[in-house]
């Protein structure tokens, strides 16, 4: 985020921000939405929708999803970091050229557009990170025609799950939920969202676990690897923030991997990241 992101929207966290907006976390980020699209697109139906609408889209990696699985949708973007908006467009250009996206530089409280402009609007990741995603979807409603549909997933990371027990990683991960919710966002929102889309005026609301889960039943080494993999990474994305304010160790990085390293070489190991998806409508 830039001092002039800060300025141009206020509601855009301004405590500071777990993952960072390194190139590093915008590949990480481009890299997630593919990794996870099994686990967090499966269920979401647009249905005919020509219209979707991302709110804090961050570097197009959702949209480039959404763009191959709703071919006949036209997909906008709306992300209040300017950096992230530049890797946006790059990532985007192709569509952006063929008139099927748009990207526009704003915060989820105050979205650039008329009243009822799209059929369907979804928000990935963004809850958790601003202290009221009340406005926000005061906004999405405000934006969406009648009838339209509503997707959150977001987060719930007081269930992260692991056997065998990992006590280095969970005070890791203790101290990244910690920080995350001095910066001012939630890193439990998923079960509040619910509540939160009742209190906006959503109707017919419905919330689903969609938490990524390794066990015993993913038998093939390779897909294995991949999934701790990128858990590893995505904990870790906290790790810099997490030793410049000294709420860990550098050496807490080696007993993590360590501990992912235990539970690679293990065939019995589980890993469960606590993940919710929200579905609401816009009444009629
Ligand atoms: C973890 S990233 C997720 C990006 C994208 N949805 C995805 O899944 O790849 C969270 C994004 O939320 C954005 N964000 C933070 N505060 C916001 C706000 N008030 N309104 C809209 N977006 C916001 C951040 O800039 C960041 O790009």
């Amino acid at each position: 985020m830039t001092a002039s992101d800060a300025q141009a929207a206020p509601s855009f966290n301004q405590g500071g921000y777990i993952h960072t907006f390194t190139p590093e976390e915008q590949q990480r980020l481009v890299d997630q939405a593919l990794f996870l699209e099994p686990y967090h697109h499966a269920l979401v139906d647009f249905g005919a929708a020509q219209s979707i609408l991302e709110v804090g889209c961050g570097v197009g990696a959702q949209m480039s999803v959404l763009l191959r699985r709703w071919p006949r949708a036209h997909l906008t973007g709306v992300e209040p970091s300017s950096t992230q908006v530049a890797r946006a467009r790059t990532l985007l250009a192709p569509a952006i050229s063929a008139g099927r996206a748009s990207l526009h530089q704003a915060p989820g409280d105050a979205l650039p557009f008329a009243d009822q402009s799209f059929d369907a609007a979804c928000v990935y990741w963004v809850f958790e990170h601003v202290p009221d995603p009340l406005p926000i979807l005061g906004e999405v409603l405000r934006v969406l025609k009648p009838g339209g549909v509503f997707y959150a997933t977001e987060v719930f990371d007081k269930a992260l799950s692991l056997y065998p027990p990992c006590p280095e990683t969970m005070r890791y991960f203790g101290a990244f939920m910690a920080l995350q919710a001095e910066f001012g966002g939630d890193p439990n929102i998923g079960i509040r969202v619910p509540g939160l889309l009742a209190q906006a005026g959503f109707e017919r609301i419905g919330i689903t676990d969609v938490s990524p889960t390794l066990d015993a039943r993913m038998t093939v080494p390779a897909d294995r690897a991949a999934f701790l993999a990128y858990f590893e990474n995505l904990l870790l994305s906290g790790a810099g923030p997490l030793i410049e304010r000294g709420r860990i160790a550098p050496s807490q990085i080696e007993a993590v991997k360590r501990d992912f390293a235990t539970l690679k070489a293990d065939p019995a190991a589980v890993f469960s990241y606590g993940a919710k998806q929200i579905q609401g409508f816009k009444p009629v």
